[in-house]
């Protein structure tokens, strides 16, 4: 075993800022599992990125979802991952107990489970389309930063469902929890956000 052992305490914590005191089990994790969450979030960024650059951008659409054209769908379902993902914040700070005061509600972890999956779900559609259709881009700063957000939002959000099934350090959920939702907020403000801010309602484009 080298030495490579995860060690599981017990301790006693004290009254925190959610109300409960006890033992609460605290783990020494082996740098190995980290090192290689860490890296298999950053292969599924690198890997979307290279996908972008080598397929051949296709300027059409599989589907619209019922929207009467792609852009359309894209931007209306990027804002609504970028509500979701404000609804993600807001929660997550609650449930830490950085917000509001006494326990949190029984629900709202199931709650923030499911709207977290639902942003993910939404921006799908949407990610498939700017990858298959136009690439990873970087003609402009704002296409570099957003190609890019696009490609380390799912990096990170694979990176932090994994730290949700293995013991990772008590660092690991807000960090990548925050990267997740920084990036997704960066995605929809470099493209959702600015087309209706800069181009206007969406309707009648078309690539
Ligand atoms: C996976 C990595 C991603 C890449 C490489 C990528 C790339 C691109 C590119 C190159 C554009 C055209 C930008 C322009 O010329 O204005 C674009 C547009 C757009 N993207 Fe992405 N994107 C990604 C992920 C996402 C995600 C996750 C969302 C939403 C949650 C999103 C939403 C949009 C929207 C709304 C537009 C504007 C509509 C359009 O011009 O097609 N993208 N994307």
């Amino acid at each position: 075993m080298c030495g490579a052992v995860e060690v599981v305490r017990l301790t006693v914590a004290p009254v925190g800022r959610r109300g409960h005191a006890g033992p609460v089990a605290t783990t020494t994790t082996r740098p190995a599992r980290v090192a290689g969450t860490l890296a298999i979030g950053a292969a599924v960024a690198v890997a979307l990125g290279v996908y972008g650059r080598l397929h051949q951008p296709t300027f059409r659409p599989i589907t619209t979802l019922g929207f009467p054209d792609l852009v359309s769908m894209k931007v209306w379902l990027g804002s609504v991952a970028g509500l979701l993902a404000l609804v993600q914040l807001v929660s997550a700070l609650r449930l830490f107990g950085h917000l509001g005061s006494g326990p949190a509600p029984s629900w709202l972890g199931t709650f923030h489970r499911v709207s977290g999956g639902l942003a993910v779900l939404v921006s799908l559609p949407v990610a498939y389309h700017c990858l298959w259709a136009l690439g990873f881009q970087y003609d402009q700063p704002r296409v570099l930063v957003h190609s890019l957000a696009g490609c380390i939002f799912y990096g990170a959000f694979v990176a932090k469902v994994l730290t949700l099934h293995s013991h990772m350090p008590r660092w690991a959920l807000p960090v990548l929890g925050g990267l997740t939702f920084t990036a997704l907020v960066v995605v929809v403000l470099t493209s959702a956000v600015w087309f209706l801010t800069t181009v206007g309602l969406p309707g009648g484009a078309t690539y």
